[in-house]
């Protein structure tokens, strides 16, 4: 097992995201960025060496389930079309022992995207712990998806005092501690996913990137940190809890994810066969543009926010009996700055894709 990953399966970072399914609701943001993956997801899946035994594929990070329902068909189909209709498949969703497991498990039975849904010797099941150490026996993974979640720092939190994302504080010393922690979190997750993954398989993963000097996220970002303190000038905040709502995520750009290949695009048997910064497709606004109106794009847009925030915010609060009503508040505040001047919001989505020599 690789040692270095080893102690920090329990060092979380940030929290899960807002339970009740509200995330399964409010990540169409993060759909959208999903949809340009799929083209090289499906040669992935077309590469996969099936050998023999359960062929499986393992989802890190995969939050409430949603949003893996369409990579994971794919593979489904094309590993039908291989194989023969009894071998059976077998889907790892993995996340913070903290996720909303019970609205996964719920999506995989209801939900009518489910790849569950007229499925044959499909067999889903979950793993709650961190994935900065291995948590799948050692060359058992066919394939591996991994979304909209390596921009998730590491614990104990790096703290900014004047930006709730740590990446846009103004303090170098904050960026800087980021950053390091960044690369020993790429190296980790990579260490301990090339243990896991069977000879040729391969990993695609996909998170917050950063090109051409802009994440995408200054617009809302900005105004979420206003909101904070606006809250915090009309007393409903301490300076304290202000501090504390630091969400610890931060873009990468395409040089820190090339970084621990080299030259020689080999990393710990892992072969990098792509790496790139893609820009995510603002639906939001066309919706906008279409019907003009500003209330609904800020509250959308909010709600995105709160489907990846909420749990931090809230945990920033240590227990005050008003939590559900500040959060409701900071919320309505962020779609009310949003609102007053609508922009367009394109994201910045850092891709790899590897391959175990
Ligand atoms: C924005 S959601 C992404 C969900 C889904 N993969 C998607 O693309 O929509 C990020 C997920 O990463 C999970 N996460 C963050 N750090 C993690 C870690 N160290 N180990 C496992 N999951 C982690 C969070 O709990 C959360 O569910």
């Amino acid at each position: 097992m690789p040692k270095a990953t080893q102690d920090k399966s329990d060092q979380i970072g940030g929290a899960a995201m807002e339970g009740g399914g509200f995330y399964n609701r409010h990540s169409a943001m993060q759909a959208a960025g999903i949809s340009l993956l799929l083209d090289d997801w499906e040669a992935a899946v077309r590469s996969t060496v099936l050998g023999e035994g359960p062929i499986v594929i393992a989802d890190y990070g995969s939050s409430q389930g949603r949003n893996s329902m369409a990579p994971m068909r794919i593979a489904i189909d094309e590993f039908r079309a291989r194989a023969c209709a009894e071998r059976p498949i077998q889907i790892v969703h993995t996340d913070l022992p903290s996720n909303d497991f019970a609205a996964l498990f719920t999506a995989l039975n209801d939900d009518p995207a489910s790849y569950m849904a007229g499925a044959n010797n499909v067999f889903a099941s979950a793993i709650g712990r961190s994935y900065f150490a291995p948590i799948l026996p050692p060359k058992s993974v066919n394939l591996a998806w991994n979304t909209w979640t390596l921009h998730w720092i590491s614990g104990p939190v790096i703290v900014a005092r004047d930006h709730a994302f740590p990446g846009f504080s103004q303090d170098p010393s904050v960026v800087e501690a980021v950053e390091k922690r960044q690369r020993e979190d790429l190296t980790d997750f990579l260490k301990s996913r090339s243990y896991e993954l069977k000879p040729g398989a391969r990993l695609l993963s996909a998170s917050v990137g950063r090109s051409q000097g802009t994440t995408g996220w200054n617009w809302i970002g900005d105004a979420f940190w206003g909101s904070i303190e606006d809250l915090g000038r009309e007393g409903l905040l301490s300076r304290e809890e202000r501090t504390a709502m630091t969400v610890p995520v931060n873009a990468r750009t395409e040089d820190q994810l090339r970084a621990p290949f080299g030259s020689t695009g080999h990393y710990e048997g892992l072969k990098l066969l792509k790496a790139e910064v893609l820009t995510v497709p603002d639906n939001t606004w066309a919706t906008y543009l279409a019907n003009g109106n500003a209330q609904q794009l800020g509250t959308s847009h909010a709600n995105m926010v709160r489907a990846f925030s909420g749990p931090t915010i809230a945990n920033a609060l240590s227990g005050r009996a008003d939590t559900a009503q500040i959060l409701d508040q900071l919320y309505a505040r962020l779609a009310a700055r949003l609102a007053v001047a609508p922009q367009l919001h394109e994201g910045k989505l850092a891709v790899i894709v590897v391959e175990k020599s």
